[in-house]
């Protein structure tokens, strides 16, 4: 079987390198892909936008490509799903209805609400007057969110009254037309990345990801500085109330507005001091980087799952099968991300990685004139498998150590809350 993986970042081309592990899959495609996916073997390059459905259709016909499997969520979020489906063409990420319970935040709070999913209250606001107005019946901390696809930039935990008001301002002259204002939980977050086919969901197992630049989780929200799976605070029985309570009501309640959810529903989930899971966000897609941390551990054919998904076969799947042990993914970055950095600097020593026994993901990064350049904030993601957190976490560290590009960043203490 041919797969295409829409996207280009360390998500992609780890979906790309598992999907490769089964035997059923002969080659994967990459539009746009990345240096890592450019030079994988059994993968290869097509530089289209993701924006352009119609030559991706094309490219699935012409290459004979029996699945589609998108990483990214803005692609989702303007309806790549419903233009490859209306070609017949099978794929994994749901359509642009379902995409809204990512894209926007005021819908997928509706249907939490509709559905009893625990999560935060929150209020939806189209005027500044009135949400201070609301503000100032509050306490802090509390949140302020856009609603709206932000790229990681429209989430705001005020600590004081002063900076919510400041930041309702912000979101507004930043042109979102709605902002919710929403009661600040506290507890550990956990990423549950579930697989549905509309009717069944399956979640595969929790992780953690790092979204802070800075060590100690300080400093500028990231799209994600690392990830360790299985994360231990999401306890059998907290996964079994995120399935009860949380994964299958959603499901439901999409079936409900006729939403035929066939893809990941990713839930951001707190778990609170009493150990009660509640949502955070919903995503429609993999997380980044958590997806470099939970794929290594699946034993099962991931195309296999995606099959079924879209084939809407999930229930006749048997239980998934997870390799023992641990996995952690410690994300090099170029130097002065999340603001502004270089790129175009060439990359040593992936080798020496690779030989210490760790699975270097690609993200920022592009071949130019045989060589590996960076070529964005993300450079790199360097994951290790071990028997326990700790020697998966010394594995990858051992391997990140010895790779070179002028600038790299990368946090030291990924994996502090299980080491
Ligand atoms: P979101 O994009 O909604 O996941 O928000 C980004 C980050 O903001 C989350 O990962 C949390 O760290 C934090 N956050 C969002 N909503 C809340 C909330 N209601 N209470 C506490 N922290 C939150
Ligand atoms: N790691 C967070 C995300 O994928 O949105």
């Amino acid at each position: 079987m041919k797969v295409l993986v829409v996207g280009s970042g360390g998500r992609e081309h780890a979906l790309a390198c598992t999907l490769l592990k089964s035997p059923n899959v002969e080659q994967v495609f990459c539009t746009p892909g990345n240096g890592g996916t450019a030079t994988t073997e059994g993968c290869k390059n097509i530089p289209l936008p993701v924006e352009d459905f119609e030559r991706i259709a094309d490219t699935i016909k012409e290459n004979d490509i029996s699945l589609v499997v998108v990483g990214p969520e803005l692609p989702l979020s303007i309806g790549i799903a419903d233009y490859l489906q209306s070609q017949n063409i099978s794929v994994f990420g749901p359509t642009k209805a379902g995409a809204q319970i990512e894209s926007s935040k005021t819908w997928a709070k509706d249907l939490m609400n509709d559905a009893g999913v625990p999560t935060a209250t929150s209020e939806t606001f189209t005027k500044a007057e009135a949400a201070k107005a609301y503000l100032s019946e509050q306490s802090a901390p509390i949140v302020i969110k856009a609603d709206g696809l932000a790229a990681g930039k429209g989430v705001i935990v005020a600590q004081t009254l002063e900076e919510a008001t400041e930041a309702i301002d912000f979101l507004f002259s930043q042109g979102f037309s709605k902002v919710l204002v929403e009661e600040f939980l506290v507890g550990e977050e956990v990423s549950v990345l579930a697989l549905c086919d509309g009717v069944t969901v399956v979640p595969l197992l929790p992780s953690q990801d790092h979204k802070r630049i800075g060590e100690g989780d300080t400093g500028k929200n990231t799209g994600g500085m690392g990830a360790y799976a299985p994360a231990p605070v999401a306890t059998p029985e907290i996964m079994k109330r995120v399935e009860s309570e949380i994964l299958q009501p959603t499901v439901k309640a999409l079936q409900q507005r006729g939403i035929d959810y066939r893809g990941v529903l990713y839930a951001g989930l707190m778990i609170t001091p009493e150990g009660e899971p509640k949502v955070l966000e919903y995503n429609c897609r993999f997380g980044d980087p958590e997806t470099q941390a939970v794929l290594p551990l699946l034993e099962t054919p991931l195309d296999e799952l995606l099959l079924a998904c879209t084939e809407q076969k999930l229930a006749r799947q048997p239980p998934l099968k997870w390799k023992q042990g641990s996995a952690v993914c410690v994300i090099a970055a170029s130097g002065g991300y999340p603001d502004a950095y270089q790129k175009g600097y060439p990359i040593a020593n992936i080798d020496t990685a690779t030989a210490a026994g760790a699975i270097v993901f690609h993200a920022g990064t592009s071949i130019e004139r045989e060589q590996l350049l960076t070529s964005g904030g993300r450079v790199l993601g360097v994951t290790a498998v071990g028997e326990n957190f700790k020697e998966a976490i010394a594995k990858a560290y051992r391997a990140i150590n010895g790779i070179e590009f002028e600038g790299i960043y990368y946090r030291r203490d990924i994996g502090h809350r299980v080491s």
